[in-house]
């Protein structure tokens, strides 16, 4: 199964996401079961690592980022079946992108969230150090039951 995190630019919620799940899939024994990939609805980031705060965050945690940005492409439409995104500026953004006919694969990462089901990963760019923690502790939380759910599912 092939699931893409999406975020404005790519370099701090996305690459996370990515890492996180990627994390937990290994951790559980799963990691031959996904591949993973995260990309922005903008291209402002294009080949950058992620921010140095959120890879400074996620080295803190034990888990080191390398994702290279990239923005969303049409094929990815097609490609991934499951496409997960931030906020609900993404959303409107990544269906306006996706053909009709895929956009069933477009969800909402805290649409699992038992703390603020369907709520914004909101963007920590603009504010200080601690939203960079309060985003790892959003994302490890929706990226473990993302696993859980589609484990659960892949199956049938
Ligand atoms: P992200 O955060 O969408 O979580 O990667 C942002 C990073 C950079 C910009 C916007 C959002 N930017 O416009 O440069």
């Amino acid at each position: 199964m092939k699931i893409l995190f999406v975020c404005l630019g790519n370099i701090c919620r996305s690459p996370l996401a990515e890492g996180l799940f990627q994390w937990h899939a290994q951790q559980q024994g799963l990691a031959d079961r996904f591949t993973v990939d995260s990309c922005g609805t903008n291209g402002l980031h294009n080949g950058e690592l992620p921010d140095t705060r959120t890879r400074k965050n996620a080295l803190s945690h034990g888990l080191q980022l390398e994702h290279r940005s990239r923005q969303i492409q049409q094929q990815d439409f097609a490609e991934f079946d499951r496409i997960l995104v931030m906020d609900e500026q993404n959303l409107t953004t990544v269906k306006n992108l996706c053909p009709e006919a895929f956009r069933y694969k477009i969800h909402k990462m805290r649409e699992l969230d038992p703390i603020a089901p369907h709520a914004d990963v909101q963007d920590p760019w603009y504010g200080g150090e601690e939203g960079f923690e309060t985003t790892f502790q959003t994302l490890d939380r929706c990226a473990k039951a993302w696993l859980f759910h589609l484990v659960s599912n892949v199956d049938n």
